[in-house]
């Protein structure tokens, strides 16, 4: 049964008792640095000790590790709730995704302001504030999209990335014609403007043109249902968006962050980039894209093949879900987010007719870190430690909030998962806790998944009874000038020459990091 704390009791909650206290004993702590058996002791939503033999105040409550581990909790750096795009408003809101969110294991998550072409930035920013500080149950960031381009919108950006404001990542899109894409000049300006702020760029890669123009073919020639967005946009289309937006973020000096990355064309786009990149390039897949493929839109159901429409769109080539685990393990990607973006099926509807019509999102904040787990984990593609650093620490070091996030470590703050490796269950639309009717991952059988959930200190996930508190979460301020991304800035001239990776298949080396890290 899942026992939620309603708004109303949470003034019932004293929060200086000892509830306020925990002790996690005899857990394995995964860091993305190493593993070690040790107890995790937690005060007021801190860690405030790690190590064996603790000394403690009585009365603090104790959860039980043995043959658990204790991780910090998922980052997800990429949803969208209440979202409104294509005529739609997505299923999840700040309440139910974060909940969601929560019981999979995800203790923090970074959402996207999307302004409407000609909107204030600022105003946008502040409606996404509005929605979401009452309601969400982690603590949450916000990249702010860039969805045109003036002196306002520059003016607006400096402001952003002020303290007062605390964004530090900005989305452009190389798609969506007609409504947010950016044309190259744009693109650069705004590259420009991220680089002087020491913020982050961030690209959805894909030609917005060369969609529209094949859609427009596509639909004349009578295509018409799901199976018409993925050959509306193939592999190359992809490919071909991260190698210009690659290029463009070298010219204007900027580093660059690659939004759900879909196919092997595109990692490789990215491998090649790196080769003569002089700053940090990072890659962010999807639990979409390791978890299933291109095969559903084939499927005679309209709802079925519906549900699976994202962009860029998943892949035929039934080794991709397998290519991108590896390029996790491997740093040719960075890091796994979800790009929740929930759609009911009557909303899916509104592309009956016409597949560029049908609202572009799935689901994956609940399933994230157990589908990559089962996927990648499991089948000894990826080390606990490296699951870590994917499904949180990595996301915690780029938007800069390392170590407060994404460690567990005295000072950070107490987001804590205890991990079940040995737990069992079947993903279905049937008992999740999303908003949506539909679960792109159903029927799959996972191993692993979270036991506890500990939110700030409070533990949201009791030994599997869901607790969470809606306006739990805090919003989380992410600084410019992240370490990770702008230091050891490398010139030119410096950039290492690693020819290998223009025809190695992608699995190049086990674990080594990138120095473009
Ligand atoms: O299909 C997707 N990815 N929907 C969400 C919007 C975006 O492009 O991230
Ligand atoms: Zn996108
Ligand atoms: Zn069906
Ligand atoms: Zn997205």
């Amino acid at each position: 049964m899942t026992v939620d704390v309603t708004p109303t009791s949470v003034s019932g909650i004293n929060i200086k008792s000892s509830q306020n206290r925990l002790l996690i004993k005899n857990g394995r702590v995964v860091n993305d640095d190493g593993i070690e058996d040790l107890d995790v002791y937690i005060e007021d939503g801190i860690i405030k000790q790690v190590g064996r033999n603790l000394i403690i105040p009585g009365g603090t409550r104790t959860i039980d590790a043995t043959g658990k581990l204790v991780m910090p909790g998922g980052i997800d750096p990429h949803t969208h709730f209440e979202l409104e795009m294509m005529g739609a408003k997505c299923a999840d809101d700040f309440y139910k995704g974060t909940r969601a969110a929560v019981a999979g294991g995800t203790t923090c998550v970074i959402d996207f302001v999307l302004p409407q072409k000609g909107q204030s930035l600022l105003e946008a920013y502040n409606n996404w504030r509005e929605k979401a500080d009452g309601k969400v149950c982690c603590d949450y960031g916000l990249h702010v999209g860039v969805t045109w381009w003036s002196p306002a919108v520059k003016k607006e950006m400096q402001q952003l990335a002020s303290e007062q404001y605390g964004v530090n990542s900005f989305k452009m899109f190389m798609a969506y014609k007609d409504a947010w894409m950016l044309d190259d000049y744009d693109l650069y300006c705004a590259m420009e403007t991220c680089a002087e702020l020491k913020a982050l760029p961030q690209v959805h890669a894909e030609n917005g043109h060369i969609i529209a123009r094949n859609t427009e073919k596509l639909l004349a020639k009578g295509v018409t249902g799901p199976e018409g967005h993925q050959l509306s946009r193939d592999e190359e289309v992809e490919a071909e968006a991260v190698n210009r937006a690659c290029v463009i973020a070298n010219q204007a000096g900027a580093p660059l962050y690659i939004v759900h990355m879909m196919s092997k064309s595109a990692v490789r786009a990215l491998q090649l980039a790196r080769s003569r990149q002089r700053h940090a390039l990072i890659g962010e897949t999807l639990a979409a894209t390791v978890g299933t493929d291109g095969s559903h839109y084939g499927n005679a159901c309209f709802r079925h093949a519906a549900a699976h429409v994202l962009s860029p769109p998943l892949r035929p080539d039934p080794s991709t879900p397998q290519a991108m685990c590896e390029a996790l393990a491997d740093d040719h990607l960075q890091l796994i987010g979800s790009d929740n973006c929930t759609f009911h099926e009557k909303d899916k509807q509104l592309g009956k007719d016409n597949f560029a019509k049908i609202p572009n999102g799935v689901n994956g904040v609940e399933d994230r870190m157990a589908i990559l787990w089962q996927k990648a984990v499991n089948t000894g593609i990826m080390d606990p430690c490296r699951f870590v650093a994917v499904t949180s620490s990595n996301a915690a070091k780029i938007f800069n909030i390392w170590p407060q996030k994404g460690r567990i470590a005295v000072n950070s703050d107490a987001d804590i998962v205890v991990w079940d490796p040995k737990l069992e269950r079947t993903i279905s639309a049937a008992n999740h806790k999303q908003a949506v009717d539909f679960n792109i991952f159903e029927g799959q059988h996972v191993v692993g998944s979270p036991q506890y959930v500990v939110v700030n200190g409070r533990v949201c996930l009791d030994d599997g009874e869901l607790r969470v508190v809606e306006g739990f979460g805090k919003f989380l301020k992410t600084p410019v000038e992240s370490p990770m991304i702008y230091d050891g800035q490398q010139s030119q001239e410096e950039a290492p020459h690693r020819p290998e990776f223009l025809e190695a298949p992608m699995r190049v080396t086990n674990g080594t990091p990138s120095p473009d890290l």
